[in-house]
């Protein structure tokens, strides 16, 4: 296939991690025939210092004529001054709603060769296979703010309608994974949440064949770290999604590892791992790649439909996990283009060896 890819590689290790994502893509191309036009395209605060904005009027254009969008991370102490009239976070923001994007998928799976690094028990561990579903688009992130010298307010607004296309994305995802869906909301004290829980109650009559529970948020932070394996589909609103799913990352042994993928209605989609900037450890070649690389292999299945290249590249991260090389910050000592390099190694050798046994058999010894 033929597909126009726009990178935006942002902030910090941000660009550090899409040429690696970027490198897998070039090699799944190549290997399988497509044909994957990259094309630049400044966010954040490297795009504040070169025009004063966050996200250029080219870029956003850029995005909107796209396939897909393979985004780094935005952010920094450069850009981070409370009073500073604009921040990077909000190229951000400006691109996802203009891109319609309001399904953020972050998957968590925890490799058995990284449970030693959770802070969770291994037996805790076990079959911890949880797909989070994170509203993206609507809630407090956009929400009107105000500011007077002593005081601040953040507006918390949701429409049925913004709740429903996020819970109906949801339903359909669990419908192809273990049938539970968990809604995770505020409803004991927030109104929003009151309107998204009556919502997932009556669309969740079109979904019989799903089992549907609710939780607290402040309850399921804790159920995360004390039963991770009970849970399938999680849906929650932006803000919840958000703090949880870093929560989840730690449960996997590295914020540097979860990747997601953002989407609207149509095939386009935006693809970022869902650490940010990492200004503690930018320039220094030591990102783990991880979770920009999952973005990669996101794209190549929701935005191209390339299920069969998807799984090539997660099968090789999979490799890589079990067998190192390892990045610091999952216990290694790797950089960042050795851990890549290890990656299209592994992509090669499980092509090589599909070829060698093309009925699926495996070698024996
Ligand atoms: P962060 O995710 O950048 O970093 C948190 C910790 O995780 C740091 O210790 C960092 O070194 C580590 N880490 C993150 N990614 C890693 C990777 N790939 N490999 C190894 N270690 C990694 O969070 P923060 O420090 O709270 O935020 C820094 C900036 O990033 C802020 O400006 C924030 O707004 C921004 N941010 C952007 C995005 C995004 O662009 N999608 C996401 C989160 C935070
Ligand atoms: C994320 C980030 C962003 C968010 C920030 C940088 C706006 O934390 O993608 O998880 O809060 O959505
Ligand atoms: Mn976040």
């Amino acid at each position: 296939m033929k597909a126009h890819i726009v990178t935006l590689p942002g902030d910090g290790v941000g660009p550090e991690v899409t040429a690696a994502a970027v490198a897998v893509l070039k090699a799944v191309a190549e290997r399988h025939g497509h044909v994957f036009a990259f094309e630049e395209q400044l966010i954040g605060g490297a795009a504040i210092d070169a025009c004063g904005e966050p996200l250029p009027a080219a870029a956003l254009a850029a995005c909107q004529a796209a396939d897909a969008v393979l985004l780094g991370a935005v952010g920094g102490p450069k850009w981070s001054d409370p009073n500073a009239p604009v921040r990077p976070e909000q190229g951000l923001l400006a691109l996802r709603a203009a891109l319609g994007v309001y399904a953020n998928l972050r998957p968590l799976q925890v490799h058995p060769a990284l449970a030693e690094l959770s802070p969770l028990k291994n037996e805790r561990l076990q079959r911890v296979d949880v797909l989070f579903v994170r509203e993206l688009t609507g809630g407090a992130y956009f929400g009107a703010r105000t500011r007077s010298a002593d005081a601040a307010t953040d507006e918390c607004k949701y429409t049925v309608a913004e709740i429903e296309r996020v819970v109906r994305r949801a339903f359909e995802l669990a419908r192809d994974r273990r049938r539970q869906l968990t809604s995770v909301d505020k409803a004991n004290v927030l109104e929003t949440s009151r309107l998204w829980r009556s919502t997932v109650q009556r669309v969740a009559a079109d979904y019989t064949d799903v089992t549907v529970e609710h939780q607290l948020v402040d309850s399921m932070a804790m159920l995360l770290l004390t039963r991770p394996s009970a849970y399938d589909v999680v849906v929650t609103e932006n803000l919840f999604g958000d703090i949880l799913t870093d929560e989840a990352a730690a449960l996997a042994g590295s914020l540097g590892l979860l990747p997601s993928a953002s989407l609207g209605d149509g095939k386009a989609g935006l693809y970022e791992p869902i650490h940010g900037s990492a200004p503690d450890i930018a320039g220094k070649g030591v990102a783990n790649p991880v979770g920009a690389i999952l973005s990669a292999a996101l794209l190549l299945r929701h935005s191209f439909g390339l299920d069969i290249e998807a799984a090539a590249v997660e099968a090789a991260v999979d490799a890589v996990l079990r067998d190192g090389p390892h990045s610091r910050d999952i216990g290694g000592s790797a950089g960042t283009t050795e851990v890549l390099a290890a990656v299209l190694a592994a992509l090669d050798a499980l092509a090589d060896s599909a070829t060698a046994f093309p009925s699926g058999a495996r070698a024996c010894g």
